[in-house]
């Protein structure tokens, strides 16, 4: 399959007892594309990004990254191959501070000449935060507390500081800027837009159409874990994706990409 192609999945499903939450998922996305994913509470949205990024083992389908065919047995895995996401229920480790949080499994080491061993270089780690969190406009005061005694919203920034922070093959933000205020969300929205300047691509779920309208190159609206449209941005307005979203409208075969 051509490398040219981020990410495909054929027939992802995940199924929890007797619940469908995704069916038969067929989605391509090309380099450099910005993709947002639309859908009511309960679509199927995140189930999709957590079949993706190896959160959870799916029920059946395949899934390529890079023309690779991949199975991440955990979230670690899927940020190894390059996929940075920021979850909607966030992975962050409680007890960690902000620096360890951002660089969990990528820290910044140096040689150390006493032995074999690689020292942590915690003050790098620290300017690398504390640059990555002004990217995103939140203030934290101490980034040395750990992530239990932070907000909602600092928490989503630090998390998305790391997307700033680190090239990645695939950015996956899973409602990034629901928790954030104006200003926040205006640098986030940012962040998003420097990323597709330096050609990086980025699923991004989220229920804010302003936002959506405005970030994208294409839409994919998820009902009832199943992919019900595919709609390049320029083809369609706020009112057809609402129509799609809820239901109203249906019957434009959902043909993968566009
Ligand atoms: N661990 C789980 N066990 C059982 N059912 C689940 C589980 N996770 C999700 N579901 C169900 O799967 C369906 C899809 O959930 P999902 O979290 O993917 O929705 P979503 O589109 O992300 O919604 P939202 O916009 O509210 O975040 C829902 O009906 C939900 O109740
Ligand atoms: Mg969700």
């Amino acid at each position: 399959m051509s490398e040219d192609i981020v990410l495909k999945t054929e027939e992802l499903t995940k199924h929890y007892g007797g619940v469908h939450a995704l069916v038969g998922a067929n989605f391509e996305m090309k380099k450099g594309e910005h993709i947002a994913i639309m859908g009511d509470n309960g679509a199927g949205k995140s189930t999709f990004v957590r079949q993706i990024t190896g959160v959870e083992q799916r029920t059946s389908g395949k899934v390529w990254l890079y023309g690779e065919e991949v199975n991440f047995a955990g979230p670690l895995d899927a940020r190894e191959a390059g996929i940075e996401t920021v979850f909607q229920t966030l992975a962050l480790a409680d007890d960690l501070d902000v620096p360890d949080n951002l660089f969990l499994g990528r820290e910044k080491t140096y040689a150390n000449w006493l032995g074999p061993f690689r020292l942590l270089d915690y003050k790098g780690m620290r300017e690398a935060t504390m640059a990555g969190l002004e990217k995103t406009g939140v203030k934290i005061p101490n980034i040395r507390n750990s992530i239990r005694n932070m907000s909602g919203g600092q928490r989503q920034c630090v998390a998305i500081a790391r997307t700033a922070t680190f090239h990645s093959r695939l950015t996956i933000m899973d409602e990034p800027t629901a928790a954030l205020g104006v200003q926040e969300t205006a640098q986030v929205e940012n962040i998003i837009r420097t990323l597709k300047e330096a050609g990086e691509p980025l699923i991004l779920v989220s229920h804010n159409m302003r936002q959506v309208m405005e970030l994208v190159d294409r839409i994919i609206v998820f009902r009832r874990g199943r992919m019900v449209a595919n709609l390049r941005k320029e083809d369609t307005n706020g009112e057809d994706v609402v129509a799609y979203i809820t239901g109203a409208k249906t019957g434009a075969e959902f043909e993968g990409a566009a």
